[in-house]
């Protein structure tokens, strides 16, 4: 393992979207003077040390099998991973279900009026408004971004080919559009300002890049060939070496070691195994570079996550997978989760081994013996995101406290 390596100057300019990234800011970092056993890493450090990472750009599509080839070994993982809301965060506008059961949007605010609307082929997105009159403009809708576990936005392309983001964004809790997060404008100065953003290709890569599979190719945008959502090589890196591997293995009658053709992310150390998932999702450093602060940052698992006592310096017992099986949807049972808990803290009054049943609670306080996270991980309301996420930094919550930043 390599040790941190930090740079003097680095600009990190993602969109709001992601959840890395909340402005564009330089950075001076440079202590670690004494590094960690394992070190935390941004994602562009990772991104930069051999072998397979997540987001990262790929040779050739010739190396992806697609899930439908996984399935023909791996039936029941990809029966349920097809399911998840990571597996279909992305989808042509013209598949959006949300869009199809919401044939009219409208949102309006000042001297703006937005509409979003869908017949059976097609949505068209028209914004009407401005001072010098009354200007219309309409796009038709090309992607839809987020499946609606939380919201869904827009990108569509005008004549010179280029991706512009919808100002408006459809927010589950709303049952409607509002303002795509970070993206109010108090006073646009025309239609065209107030109805969208455009999107610089480099940015374009890397919405992709979370939200697809295999969408860069030899450092080319591939959206004609791209595999829509975060589907297994998004995760195990190209397969068609691991597929071909087991395919005469089994036409031989042996055994393959499939260690030596596909990646499997168990294997990693607990700091780079939450890291792995912080490609998408954030990493403390992504976090830290991008100055991150408040609310916002609970949209960031991993850095929630590691800035709580229990993390310490890492511990296999607290990684994105102790609790999350990322082939299956997030649960929402909360007594699903008090086993991860329960192997570091045993309950007081029992032998000190993991037990689902505890007699007490941990401290000895009365106040519960199960569903750990209904107090210690409370859910945070985003404003801009109209959504309470779950603040993964563990603790004692103390009533009318701020957030924790
Ligand atoms: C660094 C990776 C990354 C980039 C870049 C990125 N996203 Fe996301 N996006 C995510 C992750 C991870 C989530 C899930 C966050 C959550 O809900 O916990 C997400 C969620 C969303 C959601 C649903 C809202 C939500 O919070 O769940 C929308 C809509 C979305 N992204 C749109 C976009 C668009 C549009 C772009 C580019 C302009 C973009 N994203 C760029 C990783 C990224
Ligand atoms: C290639 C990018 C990417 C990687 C890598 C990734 N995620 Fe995600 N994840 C997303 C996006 C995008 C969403 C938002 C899905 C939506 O709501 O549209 C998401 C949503 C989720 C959700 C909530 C919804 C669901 O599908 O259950 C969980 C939980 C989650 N991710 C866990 C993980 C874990 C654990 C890992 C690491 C093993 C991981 N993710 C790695 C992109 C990624
Ligand atoms: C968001 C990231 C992610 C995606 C997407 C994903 N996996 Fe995984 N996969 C993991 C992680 C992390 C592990 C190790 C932990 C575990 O076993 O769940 C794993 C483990 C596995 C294993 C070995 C597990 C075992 O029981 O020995 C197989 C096989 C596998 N995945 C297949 C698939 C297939 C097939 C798909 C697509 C249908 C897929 N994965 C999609 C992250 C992912
Ligand atoms: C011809 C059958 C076959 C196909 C197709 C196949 N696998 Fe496997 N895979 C296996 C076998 C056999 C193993 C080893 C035993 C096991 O873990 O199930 C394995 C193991 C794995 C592991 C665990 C690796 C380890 O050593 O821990 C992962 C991850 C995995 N496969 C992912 C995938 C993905 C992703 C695809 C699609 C790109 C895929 N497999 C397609 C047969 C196949
Ligand atoms: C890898 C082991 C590990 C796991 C898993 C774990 N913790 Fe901890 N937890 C710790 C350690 C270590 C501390 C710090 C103890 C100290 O500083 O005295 C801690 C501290 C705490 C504290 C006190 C925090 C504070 O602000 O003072 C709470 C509450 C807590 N854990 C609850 C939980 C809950 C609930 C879960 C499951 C969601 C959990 N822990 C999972 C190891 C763990
Ligand atoms: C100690 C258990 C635990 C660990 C470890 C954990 N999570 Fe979670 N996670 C939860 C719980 C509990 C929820 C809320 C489930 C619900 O009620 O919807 C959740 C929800 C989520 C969601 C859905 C959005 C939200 O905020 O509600 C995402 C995305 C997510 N986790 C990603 C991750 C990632 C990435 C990691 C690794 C950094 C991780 N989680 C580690 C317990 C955990
Ligand atoms: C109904 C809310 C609630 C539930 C449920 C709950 N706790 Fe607590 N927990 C608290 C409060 C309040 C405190 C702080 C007061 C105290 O220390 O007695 C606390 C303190 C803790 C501490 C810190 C103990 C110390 O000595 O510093 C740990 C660890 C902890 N809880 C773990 C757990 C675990 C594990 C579970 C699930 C088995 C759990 N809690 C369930 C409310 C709860």
């Amino acid at each position: 393992m390599s040790g941190v390596r930090t740079e003097l100057f680095r600009i990190i300019s993602i969109s709001i979207w992601s959840v890395a990234a909340v402005a564009g800011m330089f950075l001076v970092p440079g202590f670690l003077a004494c590094p960690p056993a394992f070190a935390q890493l941004s994602t562009s450090d990772h991104l930069g040390e051999p072998g397979f990472w997540p987001t990262q750009n790929v040779a050739s599509r010739d190396q992806f099998a697609g899930a439908a080839v996984c399935a023909n070994c791996h039936a029941a993982k990809t029966a349920s991973q097809k399911l998840t809301s990571m597996a279909r965060t992305s989808l042509h506008a013209d598949g959006s279900e949300i869009l199809h059961s919401h044939p009219k949007m409208n949102f309006a605010v000042g001297d703006y009026h937005y509409e979003i609307k869908t017949g059976a082929k097609e949505s068209s997105y028209t914004v009407t408004g401005g001072t010098e009159g009354s200007n219309t403009i309409s796009a038709t809708l090309l992607w839809a971004f987020g499946i609606g576990r939380v919201a869904q936005s827009y990108l569509f392309k005008k004549g010179d080919g280029n991706f512009y983001e919808s100002r408006v964004t459809y927010f589950t809790t709303l049952q409607n559009l509002n303002f795509t997060p970070a993206r109010a404008l108090a006073s646009p100065k025309d239609v065209a300002e107030a109805m969208y953003r455009p999107v610089p290709s480099t940015e374009i890569v890397r919405c992709f890049g979370c939200h697809t599979t295999a969408s860069t190719i030899g450092g080319q945008f591939d959206e004609k060939n791209l595999i829509l959502g975060v589907s297994c090589e998004a995760c195990h890196g190209p397969g068609v070496k691991h597929v071909a591997a087991m395919q005469a293995a089994a036409l031989a009658g042996t055994t393959e070691n499939s260690a030596e053709t596909i990646v499997n992310p168990a294997r990693l150390n607990p700091v780079d195994m939450v890291d792995f998932c912080g490609a998408c999702h954030g990493t403390w450093w992504d976090v830290k570079f991008s100055g991150g602060k408040g609310v916002t940052t609970a949209r960031s698992a991993p850095f929630r996550l590691e800035e709580s006592k229990c993390w310490g310096k890492g511990d296999t017992r607290l990684t994105c997978i102790a609790c999350h099986d990322p082939h299956v949807e997030v649960r929402t049972d909360p007594t699903s989760y008090d086993r991860a808990c329960l192997s570091c803290h045993p309950a007081s009054g029992t032998a000190k081994t993991a037990s689902t049943e505890p007699s007490m609670h941990p401290s000895g306080h009365p106040a519960g013996t199960k569903d750990c996270v209904t107090c210690h991980m409370p859910k945070v309301y985003d404003p801009d995101m109209h959504y309470k996420f779950t603040d993964h930094r563990i603790r004692i919550v103390h009533e009318g406290e701020a957030y924790p930043d």
